[in-house]
């Protein structure tokens, strides 16, 4: 088989370590911005860390607004608010502060004050045409890698359906990844955004569309997060381990927004679709499942994730090394504290039939999986998660 052509698609400039943030108010006034609209939800508010890149901006003589409408899994209505505000107010910049939400609002707010019509319009792949007003995405996880990616999710409630806007013109002008803003994160959201990433990292790394260049960064991610999760989650104030976890993060965010996600992610849609599961539990709730299923796919890939999550594994075999990555994320989930089971989160039995047809129907993710799966192979891995 032929390895995959490298392309690399990535924000213009990225800003990632303690300082960044800093940096990006320089970067803010070379844009000669007089006016920005700053995204985030009431939580990154009452934190105090909206506070502190709102004055980053005002330092610059560049006047804030707020707009602190964005709810968790925001719908087209709480999108639509937010850009009805930015048309208002004729912004030069848009700043979104957050996780995936928030910064995935900003994204398509930036986009629709430029391109014509509704978000409507725009649901699929490269429909937008313009360039949005400049966006800066600053991540306060460590995470959902949104500020690197070329996506923002939306839920349409009328259809009680994620849908997604994919576009070059959703990457921001710059994403902006400083450690100092995690390091009040509480231990829960440490442990299921880390999750996230690691998923995005190990999904990525034995992705179909991997090339020479994500496996890069999806080697390195695994690595970072692996080594810094458990100490994040243990003792949040340690700005080593912070930082560690947040270039890991961004690095697997580089990775899954070239290489794609698998089996995983298309198994997460329908347990935050129908049950309201948080993405980053069900993701760590599923991983190790996956994985076990998806070894056979990718021996050598998956002995190598071992060997990056820290097991020895030079006096075994190649198979016996790929199966040692699926005990490592297990090792890793316990020491977390996060739920190992579907059946902690109460979810029916009764309900793995439906899961597992609708999981085969994201497509555009199953395609990157390393293993065929089938809408029996989805119910067995769903069986094995309870
Ligand atoms: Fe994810």
């Amino acid at each position: 088989m032929d390895r995959n052509l490298i392309t690399l698609k990535s924000p213009s400039l990225i800003l990632a370590g303690f300082g960044a943030l800093a940096k990006m108010g320089e970067e803010a006034g070379n844009l000669e911005a007089r006016k920005a609209l700053l995204v985030t939800d009431k939580g990154i508010v009452d934190s105090g860390i909206s506070a502190k890149v709102e004055k980053v901006l005002t330092d610059r003589n560049i006047s804030v607004d707020i707009f602190d409408q964005v709810i968790p899994d925001p719908d087209i209505a709480c999108c639509e608010k937010c850009i009805d505000q930015a048309k208002a107010g004729r912004y030069d910049l848009i700043v979104g502060v957050g996780g995936g939400s928030s910064m995935d609002i900003a994204s398509v707010t930036s986009t629709l004050c430029t391109n014509p019509g509704t978000v409507h319009d725009y649901f699929g792949v490269n429909l937008l045409k313009k360039q949005g007003i400049p966006a800066f995405l600053v991540a306060t996880t460590a995470g959902t890698g949104a500020e690197v990616t070329p996506n923002a999710i939306l839920t349409d409630t009328a259809v009680r359906l994620k849908k997604g806007i994919v576009s070059p013109y959703i990457l921001p002008r710059a994403a902006v990844v400083d450690p100092e803003l995690t390091l009040s994160m509480p231990p829960r959201v440490t442990s299921f955004t880390g999750m996230d990433a690691l998923t995005h990292a190990i999904e990525s790394y034995t992705s179909m569309n991997a090339t020479p260049l994500t496996d890069m960064y999806a080697r390195e991610a695994i690595r970072l997060i692996g080594g810094s999760l458990r100490t994040a989650v243990a003792r949040g104030d340690r700005r080593d381990t912070r930082y560690d976890m947040s270039i890991g993060s961004l690095y697997a965010g580089i990775s899954l927004a070239n290489a794609g996600v698998g089996a995983v992610h298309a198994l997460a849609y329908p347990l935050g679709g129908q049950f309201n599961v948080p993405h980053g539990i069900a993701n760590g709730i599923l991983l190790p499942h996956v994985m076990e299923f998806n070894v056979p796919g990718d021996v050598v890939k998956f002995a190598e994730v071992a060997r990056l999550l820290g097991e020895q594994v030079e006096h075994l075999s190649p198979v016996e090394a790929a199966y040692r990555s699926v005990e490592a994320v297990k090792n890793l989930l316990r020491d977390i504290d996060m739920p190992k089971t579907l059946t902690e989160l109460n979810i029916p039995r009764s309900a793995i039939p439906e899961m597992a047809a609708a999981s085969i129907n994201v497509t555009r993710l199953m395609a990157n999986n390393p293993r065929r799966m089938t809408a029996k192979d989805s119910e067995k891995v769903f069986e094995n998660a309870f």
